[in-house]
């Protein structure tokens, strides 16, 4: 299989084409990226030759997709997006750029080109918030409720993708998940920021009272569900991704300093995001009974192995 790879210079993207290139032989892989503020080519320059080929472009750019499509890719993964709500509240034309517009130049190409498959990136971020006070969980048929702009392009992608699945009977599927970490994730993120800072003895910006949660996953455990839906979901469906692993900002930013032995004055709390959501949590039952797919890190494991990577890296 030939799979076409976008934004696959950045955090998740690279995890993907690393964890296809060394578990999955039957696949080589295009990355295509425009290798924006948030992409690094060095996240992908070791990667073999043979199987692997990187195409700088930008997915709003028609000719550029149509000129890299030319290799007819068996399927395109789209993980190319505008990806920090803090920016997209700052000026949000570039989220809609590429979040929505390069969404549907892919999807056009992907008709074009008669792609076998069509699999969207997106993030829980576009069910909104739960209450922090309760039990209740997202699911596939969760309502849309995105609350800032990244999220509000996210879910405008979704709606593009389940048209084209609709009217032009493209075989498409669409992956949610929730907050993820590890290595190679850009420094303007929570926890790069929080060990970048930490291993500094720099201060770390907490906002608001810190309880916001999140439901936190290893990026390899991500990587290896999208393959899995790649490979079996079924058409036209949305698949939910999580390691049932909520976590408390201010918990995630304590069990990081304890790790890495650092005092929690350097706990900063400053004013809250505007329109920040409480609660993500996502129920991945879905998944786990038709696809089988369950994430290999506990908390502790995939902590200790991202600490260790930024400390190596930083060191
Ligand atoms: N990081 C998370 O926790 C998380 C959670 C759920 C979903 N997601 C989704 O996963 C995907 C990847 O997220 P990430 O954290 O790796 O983001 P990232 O910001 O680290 O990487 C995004 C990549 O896309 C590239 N890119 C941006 N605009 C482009 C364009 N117009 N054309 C081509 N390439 C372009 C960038 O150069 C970069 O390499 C995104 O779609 C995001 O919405 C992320």
């Amino acid at each position: 299989m030939h799979l076409f790879v976008t934004g696959g210079a950045g955090f998740i993207g690279s995890a993907f084409v690393r964890i296809v290139l060394a578990e999955a032989p039957d696949c080589r892989v295009t990355t295509f990226d425009a290798l924006t503020y948030a992409g690094n080519l060095d996240n992908v320059h070791d990667l073999d030759g043979k199987r692997h080929r990187f195409i700088q472009g930008d997915i709003v750019d028609r000719d550029a997709v149509r000129g890299a499509l030319a290799g007819r890719p068996d399927a395109i993964l789209n993980f190319a997006a505008e990806s920090h709500v803090d920016r997209s509240i700052q000026a949000s034309d570039a989220f809609l750029r590429t979040n929505v517009l390069g969404a549907q130049v892919l999807l056009d190409a992907a008709r074009a080109f008669g792609v076998k498959r069509f699999l969207q990136v997106s993030t829980d971020e576009v069910m909104g918030s739960l209450p922090d006070d309760d039990s209740s969980y997202f699911t596939e048929a969760s309502p849309y409720a995105p609350n800032n702009p990244y999220a509000a392009s996210k879910a405008a992608a979704e709606h593009l993708v389940r048209a084209a699945h609709h009217t032009f009977g493209l075989d498409t599927v669409i992956t949610r998940c929730g907050n993820n970490y590890g290595p190679r994730q850009h420094r303007e993120k929570l926890i790069p920021l929080l060990l970048t800072n930490a291993l500094h003895d720099r201060p770390i910006p907490v906002y608001g009272d810190g309880r916001n949660i999140r439901d936190w996953i290893y990026v390899d455990d991500h990587c290896r569900a999208i393959l899995a839906v790649l490979r079996r979901g079924r058409i036209g469906e949305i698949y939910n991704i999580g390691a049932r692993n909520e976590r408390r900002n201010i918990d995630v930013v304590t069990s990081v300093l304890a790790a890495l032995g650092k005092p929690a004055s350097l706990i900063q709390f400053v004013p809250d995001r505007l329109g920040h959501d409480r609660r993500y949590a996502i129920d991945p039952t879905k998944i786990e009974q038709e696809l089988g797919w369950r994430p290999r890190e506990t908390w502790e494991s995939g902590l200790a192995k991202t600490i260790a990577w930024y400390q190596a890296k930083w060191r």
